[in-house]
């Protein structure tokens, strides 16, 4: 008897993998816990709640490969040992798993390692759970060393919990009969004892490439333009956003960058200057406790970043909320002994609040027009000028004016001032040029010693 499977590995074939999304949905409790008729808006803010949160599972789920072909809540009256869900709620499962040919079903909830397998059983089919599916996700995302080792780790300690717990299930089942052991049993053991051994080789290769680490970082920063940072919840907009900044106009330096990593992309600024735009996985509401660790290491380049653009979606019901769980995780990669972001990130944040449209357009977003934030809506382009023009305005800040007269013949650093600074004015004279630029103060270090 081995554990019930956690991996996804459908998502790499050439079929698509038909999948299921099901969420069970717990009402929070009413105050005095009476039963009953539920009064109205009370209903539809639970009703809306849980809509959302299964748009983010479809979202996720859809984001490994897998193709969603059915999609249900369960409102949970209690919880299952065996199953989670209850009787009739598994066979309405059964009968649109079957309709469907459904090959993977996604329960977005914290399975038991039992109820993962009785479903399994159930359905004829594969069971994935919550963090089973944020497993995944993080593991096609992780980019740095640390992030993949930091996602193997959490896979590992997931699959021990599991290979544990239902080998006491099954030592339990066979009550009396303990001295039958059996191969199954020594099995689990052996996998148990080679995942422990994996696991303490992580963590040692994981301090490894801590104490390393601001080596890499030191690396990062020789990128020869600013870096911007995109981060948010999943369904913020990220994609959206990177693809409506980047889209028009691909900039001929991508191919620098399309080496590096598909998630980077070069931009232009209406001042002229370059960024990198960088998009990063995204927020998770609940994430799993034993993630946590993982999913920051994720956001490792965050910390390089110049700018971090902190994308929201203003129109879901739990905006305020997933805002401060954004700012909760980077305030805790600011602290701690060893922190990974410096303390004054949130000086470097611009807010995005995206999806303006649903709210009537980017006039009508409360605080979308101060310094700190933008409204814009991905979708229609409005607003974008604006955020393009805060990006400028943002870096701007800090910046130096500085003149240099450079002779005609000096093409080279000519350009290589267009390329990092912004040309204010430009006077040219017989032999040479005259030019007032505005520059960071590190370009300007670096472009003075070039002499
Ligand atoms: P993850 O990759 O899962 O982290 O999500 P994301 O933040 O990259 O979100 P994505 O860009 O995939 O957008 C999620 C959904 O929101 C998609 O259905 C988009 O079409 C939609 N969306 C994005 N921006 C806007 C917007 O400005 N207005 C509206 N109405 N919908 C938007």
């Amino acid at each position: 008897m081995s554990a019930p499977p956690t991996e996804n590995n459908a998502a790499g074939g050439g079929k698509p993998t038909l999948a299921a999304v099901l969420l069970p949905f717990e009402r929070p409790a009413r105050p005095g816990g009476t039963e009953g008729v539920v009064p109205f808006p009370e209903s539809r803010a639970a009703n809306r709640a849980a809509e959302a949160r299964l748009a983010e599972a479809v979202g996720l789920a859809a984001s490994i490969g897998l193709t969603i072909v059915h999609s249900a809540v369960f409102p949970l009256r209690a919880r299952r040992p065996a199953t989670l869900l209850g009787e009739g709620q598994v066979e309405m499962a059964r009968e649109a798993i079957e309709e469907h040919q459904i090959g993977v079903v996604v329960v977005d909830a914290a399975l038991s390692p039992v109820q993962q397998r009785n479903l399994e059983r159930a359905w004829g089919c594969k069971v994935i759970d919550r963090t089973g599916l944020i497993l995944e996700i993080f593991g096609e995302r992780a980019r740095t060393r640390e992030g993949t080792l930091q996602v193997e780790l959490a896979h590992l300690e997931y699959q021990r919990t599991r290979l544990v717990r239902s080998w006491t299930h099954l030592e339990r089942q066979r009550g009396g009969f303990g001295f039958l052991g059996g191969p199954g049993e020594s099995q689990i053991e052996i996998d148990r004892r080679l995942i422990g051994e994996r696991i303490v080789k992580l963590k040692r290769e994981l301090e490894q490439v801590r104490r390393t680490r601001g080596l890499h970082r030191a690396a990062r920063t020789r990128v020869p333009f600013p870096v911007v940072a995109l981060v948010g919840y999943t369904n913020a907009g990220k994609s959206t956003l990177f693809n409506a900044l980047t889209g028009a106009g691909v900039f001929a330096q991508d191919q620098l960058f399309a080496t590096l990593d598909p998630t980077m992309r070069a931009i232009r600024l209406p001042s002229g200057r370059t960024v990198i735009l960088s998009d990063t996985v995204g927020f998770i509401s609940d994430l799993p406790t034993q993630l946590i660790e993982a999913f920051r290491a994720t956001l490792e380049e965050v910390a390089s970043a110049d700018i971090i653009l902190h994308v929201r979606d203003v129109a879901h019901p739990d905006t305020g909320a997933q805002r401060a769980d954004v700012m909760g995780v980077l305030n805790g990669m600011a602290s701690g002994p060893d922190p990974a972001l410096d303390e004054n990130w949130p000086a470097r944040t611009i807010e995005v609040l995206n999806k303006a449209d649903l709210l009537g357009g980017v006039a009508d977003v409360p605080g979308g027009d101060d310094a700190a934030s933008v409204a814009v809506s991905a979708l229609t382009g409005e607003g974008l000028e604006a955020l393009r023009a805060a990006l400028d305005a943002r870096l701007a800040a800090g910046m130096e004016q500085v003149e240099y007269t450079l002779a005609n013949s000096d093409g080279a650093r000519l350009a290589w001032l267009y390329e990092h600074g912004e040309v204010l004015s430009r006077e040219d004279g017989d032999e040479s040029v005259r030019l007032s630029v505005r520059i960071s103060p590190a370009d300007r270090a670096r472009f003075e010693q070039q002499n």
